[in-house]
């Protein structure tokens, strides 16, 4: 039998625990581990996408020893609930400058790879030396390739997510274990 704290209810929709904090932190180290060994010492610039990125952010740049720089944008694709309507919006929040450096755009999850393909389009404009994604969690099944994510931390199947950053219609942002649409028999 579940515990409370396995299900969780968020609006009308209940959810189930799914990948936890620990399964996280150890993904999240990987990835750290891996992008401080594939730059080799070169500084690099993490470009943060609001809001979902957030905790993903800070835990995965404490991991990296490199020199590095933040800088925030927010890409808002005009939907609501677990559906985005495909057309993104990206603001800069810092003005930045990303001629001839490394950039790795933090992303929380790839799903259609509509959002992170746009936010691409408008970086590349910028002229960086290179542009590479990092994304906690992908969904391979539903982007199929239209995109390269060159750091992942989860593949996951095409089922809604929410938690540690993630939300739904903006609640769950803070749990720090990642839970599943369930639906209730
Ligand atoms: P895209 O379909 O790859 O363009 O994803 C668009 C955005 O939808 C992501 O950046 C997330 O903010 C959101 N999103 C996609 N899948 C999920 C999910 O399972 N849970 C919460 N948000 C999601």
């Amino acid at each position: 039998m579940m515990s409370n704290n396995d299900i969780l209810e968020l609006h009308d929709k209940h959810f189930k625990k799914f990948i936890t904090r620990e399964q996280i932190h150890d993904a999240v180290k990987r990835l750290g581990a891996q992008i401080t060994s594939d730059y080799n010492a070169s500084e690099v610039v993490f470009v943060v996408v609001l809001k979902g990125s957030i905790l993903f952010a800070t835990d995965l740049i404490r991991e990296v020893n490199l020199p590095c720089r933040l800088e925030f944008i927010r890409a808002e694709s005009y939907g609501t609930g677990m559906h985005s309507s495909g057309k993104v919006n990206v603001t800069h929040y810092t003005g930045m400058d990303l001629t001839g450096k490394h950039v790795i755009v933090l992303e929380d999850i790839v799903d259609t790879g509509l959002t992170v393909k746009q936010i691409l389009a408008h970086l590349e404009e910028m002229n960086p030396a290179s542009l590479k994604i990092a994304t906690l969690f992908l969904k391979p099944e539903v982007c199929k390739g239209t995109v390269s994510t060159h750091y992942v931390g989860f593949e996951i199947s095409p089922l809604f997510i929410v938690g540690y950053g993630l939300d739904y219609n903006e609640l769950g942002r803070n749990l720090a274990d990642v839970y599943i649409l369930h639906e209730t028999p």
